[in-house]
């Protein structure tokens, strides 16, 4: 389907010639040459814009006024000012309003051309968010959490009455796996901003730069790279939920920026003059102790007390152990559907088993433990031998020798290098999912080059702060 330009053009051969232009380009173009015009067009049903390229003066109002009355109407779409009188006031009233660009005419053709592509590709970004949060809501209940121990029906009633009131800042403790993620999901999409977007950041999986413009925008031209200009993920959570995951690994620069956006309410992309006003929650994570941190001179403390007004800790695994009789066959039930498998029974060796153990990785840990044992299973039992013995260790898992060899592709541009070879055998026959054959080569890696991350990103092709998020995600310490 193509999308749709609301062109509003008051000058009859430039409105004429636009709309032309567009459709050739295949675009459905639509003109209006009034503010009245405008506003019928925009309130007919299915009039769906992705952007809206509109002039400043026209005969009978302003498109700024235009911009005010419909930005809560129109989802999804940006607008693009084009006009004849570039008036700096006009231009800062267009851009705190949220318009995506204002352009002084005669405007050249290829600039207005990537203006409006790069317009249209927010617009699209923005509406997948909206369909995701739609479907999203329906999955993440708080009755999602599972678990009917003390401390997840704690947990759960927490969630429920948080996601009820507004909150600047909220921070998430706990374990590795232990549901961090899930319960920001419940939070946002049980709260009064679950029709707007949740924006999501790992701090871990991001060199410095990359999540600074990630996070703050830039404008074009503001370092070597930066064509055009980028709305951050800040911007983008406006009205809805900012999830920082790992945000004790934000660069201590980076905390000093956030902390300001928390204070002013306001961003300023890098390059950038204006600032933008953002109305935002922040949920953030962390598996690390901030205190410690602190302490460490790693973590801000002001940030830490902004980003603290409401701490949720989520209970490890071990701590409700009793909730593996809720979440066991949940799980089966899950997986069964997923492999088509009919496990329905489990053995008390296996309770025992499964309950003796210390679930290092927690929920996600018994996730695949399980994954594995379902998709193995050839009766309605739940085969057991997949199943951690007590005092195991997460990260040695079995590997069998039977299989094919598998590089390490997915580290990010190539394989491990062939003179680092390490041999790395691993089934292919289901019984070892991504997570452990990755943690299986970090694991070997750091082992060869005695815990030297820098090494081993570099052998990797990666960089240290992928290598640092694997090895606290897989305990590798
Ligand atoms: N109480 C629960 N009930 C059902 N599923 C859960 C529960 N807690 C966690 N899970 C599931 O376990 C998996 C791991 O949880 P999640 O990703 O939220 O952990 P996390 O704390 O964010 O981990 P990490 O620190 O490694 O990012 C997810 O698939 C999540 O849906
Ligand atoms: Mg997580």
């Amino acid at each position: 389907m193509s999308e749709t330009i609301l062109i509003i053009e008051d000058e009859q051969l430039l409105g004429r010639e636009l709309r032309g232009y567009y459709v050739d380009l295949g675009y459905e173009a639509v003109w209006a040459s009034t503010c009245q015009e405008a506003r019928e067009t925009l309130k007919s049903p299915g009039m769906k814009p992705a952007v809206i390229l509109s002039d400043l003066n026209l005969p009978d109002g302003n498109g700024l006024d235009l911009l005010e009355e419909f930005r809560a109407i129109v989802s999804a779409c940006e607008w693009v000012f084009l006009t004849g009188y570039g008036d700096v006031p006009d231009s800062v009233r267009a851009l705190r309003l949220g318009a995506f660009d204002f352009l002084t005419k005669p405007c050249e053709q290829e600039h207005l051309d990537m203006v409006v592509q790069s317009a249209v590709r927010s617009a699209q970004a923005q509406r997948r968010i909206l369909t995701d949060s739609l479907n999203a809501g329906k999955r993440y209940a708080p009755e999602s959490y599972l678990g009917s121990s003390n401390v997840a029906r704690q947990t759960v009633e927490m969630l429920r009455q948080l996601s009820q009131v507004p909150y600047s800042a909220l921070i998430l403790t706990g374990e590795t796996g232990s549901g961090k993620g899930l319960a920001a999901r419940i939070l946002h999409y049980n709260s009064q901003r679950s029709r707007e977007p949740l924006v999501e950041l790992n701090c871990a999986a991001l060199p410095k730069e990359l999540m600074e413009s990630e996070l703050f925008g830039h404008e074009a031209g503001a370092f070597t790279g930066a064509k055009s200009r980028h709305r951050g993920l800040i911007e983008q959570a406006d009205k809805g939920t900012l999830f920082l995951d790992e945000i004790g690994e934000m660069p201590l620069d980076l905390q000093a920026k956030l902390l300001k956006v928390l204070e002013d309410r306001k961003v300023r992309r890098l390059g950038g003059e204006q600032e933008t006003t953002v109305d935002i929650q922040i949920i953030t994570a962390t598996n690390r102790n901030l205190q410690d941190e602190i302490k460490a001179g790693n973590f801000r403390s002001d940030l830490y007390y902004r980003l603290s007004v409401f701490e949720i800790r989520l209970p490890s695994l071990r701590e409700r152990i009793e909730d593996l009789q809720d979440l066991v066959p949940n799980l089966i039930a899950e997986f069964n559907l997923k492999a088509g498998k009919k496990v329905t029974q489990v053995s008390s060796q296996a309770w025992e088993r499964m309950k003796n153990y210390a679930w290092p990785g927690n929920i996600r840990e018994l996730r695949n433990v399980l994954e594995r044992s379902v998709i193995l299973s050839s009766t309605e039992q739940l085969p057991e031998q997949w199943l951690p013995a007590a005092g195991s260790h997460a990260a040695t898992m079995p590997i069998v020798n039977n299989a094919g060899a598998i590089d390490a592709e997915f580290f990010g541009h190539g394989g491990a290098d062939e003179k680092h070879s390490l041999d790395l055998q691993f089934p292919t026959d289901g019984s070892m999912g991504l997570d452990e054959m990755e943690s299986e080569i970090v694991r070997k890696m750091l082992e060869k080059y005695h815990g030297n991350v820098t090494e081993v990103s570099r052998v990797l092709k990666t960089t240290r702060e992928k290598i640092r998020y694997r090895i606290g995600k897989y305990h590798l310490r």
